[in-house]
């Protein structure tokens, strides 16, 4: 399971709340897949996580346009790899069910990416905002 702490923080609020937004929603489908929850649950788990990735990613898009950010282009590209491995993920879930490789692979592909990509990527775009 994902946990939100203050540190993860980027210095911009809506992106912070979003970023707890996207926590709960990984979580829930951890939760879905370790319970064993049936294929009609899996599928709205997974499309709700779906649809918030898109709507976080395109806000975060937006502000680094806005405020002219230089790494632009290379962080889109990052966003775009994770979609499709997140596409890919589920695709895997709902071809093959649920197993616990697949929890696993779920939870580091999908879930610890977000640490790393906050702290190392996302934080970088707080710091330049905030300096504008
Ligand atoms: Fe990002």
């Amino acid at each position: 399971m994902l946990k939100w702490k203050e540190n993860l923080s980027i210095g911009v609020a809506d992106i912070d709340d979003q970023h707890m937004e996207i926590f709960r929603r990984i979580n829930s489908l951890l939760s879905a897949m370790k319970d064993g929850r049936g294929e009609n649950e899996l599928a709205k788990v997974t499309a709700f996580l779906e649809e918030y990735v898109e709507t976080h990613f395109a806000a975060e898009e937006e502000l680094m346009n806005k405020i002219d950010y230089p790494d632009t282009e290379l962080h889109v590209a990052m966003h775009n790899t994770f979609k499709e491995e997140m596409h890919d993920i589920i695709d895997e879930i709902k071809t093959n069910g649920v197993n616990k490789a697949l929890v696993i692979k779920t939870n580091s592909r999908l879930g610890l990416w977000w640490i790393d990509h906050i702290n190392k990527v996302d934080k970088k775009i707080g710091v330049y905002n905030n300096k504008q």
